[in-house]
C-alpha cells in the first residue's frame, strides 16, 4: 500500500495543483465578472435616477427626495440609496440603510470637485458593498448635489463559494478515481505477476520444477523466470556430476576427512539438501556488557563442537533458538544468516522463543525434567504439567520452522537432543517422504528410571516418528530397546536392532560421536607458542606442572569431586605443592536453573577454601577461570596441559576429552578419565576411575604425573589413532550411509 501511495503522490499533486490553479483563474474570472454586471447596473440605475434628483436638487423639495430615495430602492432592489447636496450633505437616504450615514466618506470632495462618478466596493460594518455615485449638474454644469446607489455584494461571495465547493468536489472526486485505477493497475501490472513468480521461485526452491508449477509469466519477468530456470538446470546437472565423482572417490579413500564426508552426503544425498535441528545455535550474537557493542561467539556445547565441522563440509541449513540478546539484528527477512559470519559455508536459520517458551521448554522440560532423568547423578528431575505443554508448543514451532525450509522430494532432517523429542514424529506425518534421524547426544536410562517420566507414552512415540535414533554407545541403545519394549506397545526386533510401532520401523544404531581430528586445526604454532608463553607468565605457570579441566559448569561433570580430589591430591603428596597447578576453565551455564546457580556458589566456596588451605606463598593449587572461552581461547590450554581431568558423574561421551588428545600433536600429555563417559569406551588408554571414590580418583592423579614419559607418549598415541580414525566426519558420514541403506532396504 506504502508503495502505492508513493507511486499516485507526484500525480495527486500534480492534479491537485492544477485544479487549484483552474479553479483560482474560474473564481477570478468569476468575480470580475460579476463585479462588472454591478458597475454596469448600478451606473444605469444612477443615471436614470439623475433626471428625477435634478428638480428635487433645484427645488430643494426634501419630501419629494425621500419619496424618491425609496420609490428606487424599492424598483431596483438596491441595498440603500442616498441623495447629496452639493456641500456633500446627506438630503435623504433610504430609511433601512440610515447607519450609511455615520460612514465616513472623504471621497466626497474628489467628486464634487472632479464632477467625475465613482464605483467603489466599500467596507460597512461586517460586508462589503458596491457604492456607485453619479453628480447631477445643472445645464451649465454646476454640481447641484449627488445620487448615491448601493448594492449588496454578498451574493458575490456565496457564489465565488459555491465555485470552490464545486472544483473541491470534483477534486475529491478525481482523487478517489485515481486511486482506484492505480491500485488495479499495481496489481494488475505489478503485484499479481510478482506473486506468481514468487509462488513459482517458492516451489523452485523446493525443487518443484515440474508440470504442476510452470512458469506463467511473460515479458520481462517472465525472461526473468526463464533465466532462473537455466541456472537451475545447470545446477541440477553439475550437483548430478559432483555425486557421481563423489561415489568413484569414495570407493577409494580410506580415512574419514571433511572431504570424504562431503562425497558421502553429495554420493548418498545426491540433490537432498542436509536440514540439521538443534536447541543450541552454532553462532549466537550477545551484547558485551562492557563495551555495548554486539559480538559472536560459539556457545559450550558438544552438539555445537560436533555439528559445526559436519556443516562446513557438507553445506545445508541448521536450524536452532536464536537465543543471543542481538541474534535478531543479524538475521535477513527470513531469520536467516550465512556462517561461519567471516566464510559462509552454511546457513543458520533462528527460531525465536518467547521468554516463557524458553523457561517452559529448555530450563523447565528439557534441563529440569529430562536431563536429570537421563544422567544418573541422584538430582531429582522436576516434571511440571505447565512446562509440558509449553514444550510440545515449541516442539511444534520448531516442526514448522523446518517443514518451511523442505524442498519438495525426499529431504534428510538431522533431529540434536532431548529437546525435540517430538519433532520426529510431527514432521513425518506431514512429510511422510523425509529422512529423519534422531542423535541422542546424552545417556539413554534404563525403563525403571524412564518410567519416572509422567509423559513416557508421548516421548516415545514422538521419538519413533523418527526413521533412526542414535545413541553415543551400544548400552545406552539397549537401554532404549528395553524402554521401548517395556513402555510402549511396539516390538522390538532384538535381531534387526529396531522397534515396530504402528507399522513404523525406526533402527537404533550407535554412533559413538566425535571431533574432527582438531590436529589438523588452522592455528599457527608459533601464534600457540606466544600465546601459551603470555598465560604462563601471567598466571606464573613456568616450570610447573599444569593440569587442565574444560566444562560447562554443570553437576554432572563432577567439578566438585575433581576439586574434592586436588584437595586430598595435595593433603597425601605435600611434595607436589609448587610443583602442580591445576587450572579449571569453567563457562556459566543454564544459570536460571536454582540448581546451576547453586552449584556456581559452591564451587567458588570449595576452590576458594581449598586454594586457601594450600597456598604457599603466591602459590595456589587451584586456578578457577570461570567464563565463556571460545574453541580458539582454549585451544592454548589444552597444549600446555600436561594432564587433562574428565571427571563427569554420568556424560554421553564427553568431547573435552577427545578434544585434548586431538591437541596433542607432540604426545605430550595424559588424561584422566572418569569411568562413566561414553568416551572411556573408546579411550582405554587414559587413566580411568570412579569420580564418586575420592581415594582412588586422587591415586589416578599420582599414578599420571609419575607415569613414565615413554608410556604416556603410547598411551596418547594409541588414543590420537582411535580419534584420527573415528572422527566426526565418520561419526556422520555412517548415520548418512547408515540412513540410505535402511531406505533402501
Ligand atoms: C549437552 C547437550 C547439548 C547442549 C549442551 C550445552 O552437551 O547434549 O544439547 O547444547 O549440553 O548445554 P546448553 O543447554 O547450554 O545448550
Amino acid at each position: 500500500m506504502r508503495r502505492i501511495f508513493l507511486f499516485i503522490l507526484p500525480i495527486l499533486i500534480v492534479v491537485a495543483g492544477a485544479f487549484t490553479l483552474f479553479g483560482y483563474f474560474q473564481v477570478r474570472f468569476e468575480e470580475d465578472k460579476l463585479i462588472d454586471d454591478l458597475k454596469r447596473k448600478s451606473k444605469h440605475v444612477a443615471e436614470a435616477m439623475e433626471l428625477s434628483t435634478r428638480g428635487v436638487f433645484v427645488s430643494k423639495d426634501m419630501r419629494n427626495a425621500n419619496y424618491l430615495v425609496e420609490k428606487f430602492e424599492a424598483r431596483e432592489r438596491l441595498q440603500g440609496c442616498v441623495l447629496y447636496d452639493k456641500d456633500g450633505n446627506i438630503i435623504a437616504i433610504t430609511k433601512r440603510f440610515n447607519d450609511w450615514k455615520e460612514k465616513d466618506k472623504p471621497y466626497l470632495n474628489d467628486i464634487l470637485s472632479s464632477k467625475n462618478p465613482r464605483g467603489e466596493l466599500e467596507k460597512f460594518k461586517d460586508h462589503t458593498v458596491y457604492s456607485y455615485i453619479l453628480p447631477v449638474t445643472d445645464d451649465e454644469g454646476q454640481v447641484l448635489g449627488l445620487v448615491e446607489v448601493i448594492y449588496d455584494t454578498s451574493y458575490v461571495l456565496t457564489r465565488l463559494t459555491e465555485i470552490w465547493k464545486r472544483i473541491s468536489a470534483t477534486l475529491i472526486i478525481l482523487v478517489i478515481i485515481i486511486f482506484i485505477i492505480a491500485v488495479f493497475l499495481h496489481k494488475q501490472i505489478f503485484a499479481l505477476p510478482v506473486q506468481r513468480l514468487t509462488e513459482w521461485f517458492q516451489h523452485f526452491q523446493k525443487g518443484e520444477t515440474d508440470e504442476a508449477h510452470p512458469v506463467k509469466e511473460k515479458g520481462e519477468l517472465g525472461k526473468l523466470a526463464s533465466e532462473v530456470e537455466q541456472v537451475a538446470l545447470s545446477l541440477r546437472v553439475k550437483r548430478r556430476t559432483i555425486s557421481d565423482e563423489a561415489q568413484v572417490r569414495l570407493e577409494k579413500e580410506e580415512t574419514w576427512t571433511e572431504i570424504k564426508l562431503r562425497d558421502v552426503v553429495h554420493a548418498k544425498l545426491g540433490e537432498n539438501a542436509l536440514f540439521v535441528v538443534s536447541n543450541r545455535e552454532p553462532y549466537m550474537h550477545v551484547i558485551d556488557e562492557t563495551t555495548g557493542a554486539a559480538r559472536c561467539i560459539t556457545p559450550a556445547s558438544g552438539v555445537v563442537t560436533a555439528l559445526h565441522p559436519i556443516l562446513c563440509a557438507c553445506g545445508g541449513t541448521w536450524i536452532a533458538h536464536g537465543a543471543g540478546n542481538a541474534d535478531r539484528k543479524f538475521v535477513n527477512s527470513k531469520d536467516k544468516l550465512g556462517v561461519p559470519p567471516e566464510d559462509n559455508r552454511y546457513i543458520l536459520k533462528r527460531i525465536w522463543l518467547s521468554k516463557e517458551e524458553e523457561d517452559g521448554y529448555y530450563y523447565g522440560f528439557a534441563n529440569e525434567g529430562l536431563w536429570p532423568l537421563c544422567h544418573n547423578t541422584h538430582t531429582r528431575p522436576i516434571f511440571r504439567e505447565a512446562d509440558w505443554e509449553i514444550y510440545k508448543k515449541v516442539n511444534q514451532k520448531f516442526a514448522d520452522g523446518v517443514l518451511a525450509e523442505l524442498p519438495a522430494k525426499n529431504p534428510f532432517v538431522f533431529i540434536q537432543d532431548y529437546h525435540f523429542t517430538l519433532l520426529g514424529r510431527i514432521i513425518k506425518e506431514k512429510r511422510p517422504d523425509a529422512t529423519i534421524a534422531l542423535f541422542w547426544h546424552i545417556p539413554w536410562p534404563t525403563p525403571e528410571s524412564f518410567l519416572i517420566c509422567p509423559y513416557r507414552k508421548e516421548i516415545l512415540d514422538g521419538m519413533l516418528g523418527c526413521d533412526l535414533i542414535g545413541f553415543h554407545v551400544q548400552s545406552h541403545c539397549n537401554n532404549f530397546l528395553d524402554t521401548a519394549n517395556r513402555l510402549l506397545e511396539s516390538r522390538v526386533d532384538t535381531e534387526k536392532f529396531s522397534v515396530v510401532r504402528l507399522d513404523k520401523e525406526t533402527f537404533i544404531r550407535a554412533f559413538p560421536i566425535s571431533v574432527n581430528g582438531y590436529m589438523t586445526g588452522n592455528i599457527m604454532e608459533k601464534d600457540l607458542t606466544k600465546q601459551i608463553e603470555a598465560i604462563k607468565s601471567e598466571l606464573d605457570l613456568e616450570d610447573k606442572i599444569i593440569g587442565i579441566g574444560v566444562d560447562r559448569i554443570d553437576y554432572t561433570k563432577g567439578i566438585i569431586e575433581r576439586v574434592l580430589a586436588i584437595d586430598r591430591f595435595f593433603e597425601k603428596y605435600p611434595e607436589y605443592k609448587k610443583k602442580v597447578v591445576f587450572m579449571q576453565l569453567a563457562a556459566p551455564s543454564r544459570i536460571h536453573i536454582k540448581r546451576y546457580h547453586d552449584l556456581m556458589s559452591e564451587i567458588d566456596e570449595l576452590v576458594e577454601k581449598k586454594n586457601w588451605k594450600h597456598m604457599d606463598g603466591a602459590w595456589k593449587p587451584i586456578i578457577y577461570l570461570k567464563k565463556h572461552f571460545s574453541a580458539e581461547e582454549i585451544k592454548p590450554f589444552y597444549k600446555m596441559a600436561d594432564f587433562c581431568i574428565v571427571s563427569s558423574l554420568h556424560d554421553g561421551m564427553n568431547l573435552v576429552a577427545k578434544e585434548y588428545v586431538a591437541s596433542k600433536r607432540d604426545l605430550a600429555g595424559a588424561l584422566i578419565l572418569s569411568q562413566f563417559t561414553g568416551a572411556a569406551r573408546e579411550l582405554t588408554d587414559a587413566v580411568q576411575f570412579n569420580p564418586y571414590a575420592i581415594e582412588e580418583f586422587t591415586q589416578a592423579i599420582k599414578l599420571t604425573l609419575e607415569m613414565p614419559i615413554d608410556e604416556k607418549k603410547k598411551r596418547m598415541e594409541n588414543m590420537r589413532r582411535i580419534i584420527t580414525e573415528n572422527n566426526v566426519y565418520r561419526w556422520a558420514g555412517n548415520i548418512i550411509t547408515e540412513l540410505t541403506a535402511l531406505k533402501k532396504s
